[in-house]
């Protein structure tokens, strides 16, 4: 199937690459002339596992094109999936004028059936939105279907996420869509991938919900670990015997710094902004986010435990993207905690495998180092952020010679607080303090 994908950013590129590897023709469009031409030499701009190697083989292989030409990209292909941003507006709603402008394009360059897909997270009621602009503009009779189908990606999983996905939902009330839609995704049939044919809203609503669900996860979970710090319990006990009980599952029941990421944080004030609009106060997604903010705060008292005073004292930070297995700084409580130590007039050292480029356009007061132990030397505290995997397994001994006082504040739990103690550290953690 001959496919276009707008919009060459996280999701399209993901998107595109991986329909391609399920055999269909595929052209990814995007303005950014730059940006398309380092991708025809197969050059990919994002840190995304696995990524390079599917777009390198399917542009040698004629299945994926890049182009700037909306129009004819458009033109060629019987399917056309937007994912092109959907950023914060400022007041929460989601800003659709990038969606809105290329469904006029769409609208101009109509040339036979198409179904025209939504891929980015879209307000409830965008499907509708796309349609009545396309009604609007369009010069001839052309018939055409708007379809909703979220993606699910984690960044640093994306290509597996895609490959080998929990559901494929799609929302669309016209069954020729849905049949060409579901030929589109046929090699997931043969891995027995669920179907959820829906309407376009119930789509829509589907990606915020489960987005705001698994952030209520986190921000829960953070919270008893703050109660578990109270009480003397540790918490990566108390998450594991919930976890066991398959109502709850073990999955984001870890506690941390809170969530962050382009999706998490975006899309629980839009769905609160959404619900709003419509006349109803959505408590536990207000809650939400408003528990992850006070975590943020919280991360800070954990260094604080060790270092009362801040000011003037050396903290080394490990981790800065937001997750690890990706460069993305975007809400990253990284970034925060860094902000709010050089507020309280600390000098900090960071280290991160993939983000320290990103890092500094943003937070340019920072030393950045060239590995773990030289952001640990001579620091009052080494602080760990972001949960790499290089970061499990630190030779604490080499750390102990290095840092100035031995202090380690984790604030993700990665190691077992006797075996760091026995290194002769002060070892702060999340909700596991009083417990041993
Ligand atoms: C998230 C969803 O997991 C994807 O399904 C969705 O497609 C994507 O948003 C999106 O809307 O595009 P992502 O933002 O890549 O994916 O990251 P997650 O792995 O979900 O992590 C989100 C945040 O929650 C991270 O900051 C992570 O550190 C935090 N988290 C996650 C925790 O603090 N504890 C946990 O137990 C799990």
């Amino acid at each position: 199937m001959q496919i276009a994908v707008i919009g060459t950013g996280y999701v399209g590129l993901v998107t595109g690459a991986c329909f391609a590897e399920f055999g269909n023709t595929v052209t990814c469009v995007d303005k950014d002339a730059a940006k398309i031409d380092s991708l025809i030499k197969g050059r990919v701009p994002i840190y995304e596992p696995g990524l390079d190697a599917i777009v390198q083989k399917n542009l040698k292989e004629g299945r994926l094109a890049f182009s700037t030409n909306l129009a004819e990209a458009i033109e060629k292909s019987l399917v056309v999936l937007l994912a092109v941003g959907t950023p914060d507006r400022g007041d929460g709603f989601a800003d659709m004028s990038q969606i809105e402008e290329v469904a006029r394009r769409i609208a101009f360059a109509l040339n036979g059936y198409k179904v025209i897909v939504t891929k980015s997270t879209v307000p409830v009621g965008a499907a509708g939105r796309i349609k009545s602009i396309i009604d609007e503009n369009k010069t001839s009779g052309v018939r055409f279907s708007v379809a909703a189908n979220p993606e699910f990606l984690r960044e640093g999983a994306a290509i597996n996420d895609f490959l080998r996905p929990d559901r494929v939902v799609i929302g669309c009330r016209d069954e020729e869509a849905i049949a060409i839609l579901k030929d589109l995704y046929r090699p997931l049939y043969l891995i027995e991938t669920p179907f959820v044919i829906t309407t376009p809203e119930s789509a829509e609503l589907i990606k915020y919900a489960s987005n705001a669900f698994l952030a209520t996860k986190v921000s829960f979970v953070n919270e008893i670990a703050n109660l578990c710090d109270l009480l003397g319990a540790d918490v990566k006990d108390v998450a594991k015997g919930m976890g066991m009980d398959k109502r709850i599952g073990p999955k984001f029941l870890h506690p941390g710094p809170g969530f962050g990421g382009s999706c998490f944080p975006k899309d629980a004030r839009a769905l609160v902004a959404l619900a709003k609009d419509a006349g109803y106060e959505l408590k536990i997604a207000n809650a939400v986010i408003d528990v992850n903010e006070q975590q943020r705060e919280l991360s800070l008292d954990r260094i604080r435990e060790l270092v009362p005073d801040l000011n003037a004292k050396t903290i080394a930070v490990l981790g800065l993207s937001f997750k690890p297995e990706t460069d993305d700084i975007r809400e990253s409580p990284a970034i925060k905690i860094i902000e709010k130590l050089i507020a309280a007039g600390a000098r900090v050292k960071a280290y991160d495998p993939a983000s320290m480029e990103a890092a500094k356009a943003v937070l340019p007061e920072v030393q950045y180092c060239e590995d773990e132990y030289a952001a640990g030397r001579g620091a009052d505290a080494l602080v760990l952020i972001t949960e790499w995997n290089q970061f499990r397994g630190l030779d604490l001994q080499r750390l102990r010679n290095e840092i100035r006082s031995p202090n380690i504040v984790d604030l993700r739990n990665v190691y077992e607080p006797h075996t760091v103690r026995s290194f002769g550290f002060k070892y702060v953690s999340m909700g596991r303090n009083r417990a041993h």
